[in-house]
């Protein structure tokens, strides 16, 4: 079963997670492509699709977008599986929220998404640009300053694997 992991990363962490993701699933027999949103021509030749997109400004990064927008007609019933790693998660209300205001629903709904999932993702003070620290303060929607607050990489491997164990047994159901 041939899938394509569709990364859309500023920093790298999801770009990194979904290359984890795909020794994962080649570990469990898939045949895996790894790719940036920016560079699939075309998706005619899988059988399934993950997606993955980085958090900014409460939005997938515009290339993700942009890779459901384009392929849209293209994939049709092919199963589809969808991440977003971010911070916001890590407030009390979190996944509530970022499920709820963080999926661009007008766009997944479609498509045959198999799941839809988020996860704590990673912030690194050091590696922020002084412009970036401003579109922070003023562009999160939670209720603590991210630039006080969040300096970690808040990945947990093991509810991201639980996911990819769940996800491969639906796409060998669908
Ligand atoms: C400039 C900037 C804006 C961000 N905006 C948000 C946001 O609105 N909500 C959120 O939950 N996380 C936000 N984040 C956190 C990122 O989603 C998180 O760091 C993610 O892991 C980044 O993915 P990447 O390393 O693949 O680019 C932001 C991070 C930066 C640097």
């Amino acid at each position: 079963m041939k899938l394509l992991l569709a990364y859309a990363s500023r920093k790298g962490s999801t770009r990194d997670t979904i290359e984890k993701m795909g020794e994962r699933l080649t570990d469990k027999g898939f045949e895996i492509t790894v790719t940036d949103c920016d560079e699939v021509h075309d998706v005619s030749d899988y059988d399934g699709i993950i997606i993955g997109s980085g958090i900014y400004k409460g939005m997938w990064l515009p290339a993700a977008e942009t890779f459901l927008r384009r392929f849209s007609e293209a994939l049709g019933t092919t199963p589809l599986a969808a991440f977003i790693l971010c911070i916001r998660i890590l407030e009390p209300d979190g996944r509530e929220h970022v499920m709820t205001e963080y999926m661009p629903m007008h766009l997944l709904e479609k498509l045959n998404v198999i799941s839809l999932e988020a996860f704590a993702g990673q912030l690194i003070a050091s590696e922020i640009e002084w412009h970036e620290r401003w579109t922070l303060t003023i562009r999160y929607d939670g209720a603590v300053d991210p630039n006080q607050t969040f300096d970690e990489d808040y990945r947990r491997w093991d509810k991201i694997y639980a996911w990819v164990d769940e996800i491969a047994e639906k796409f060998r159901e669908a």
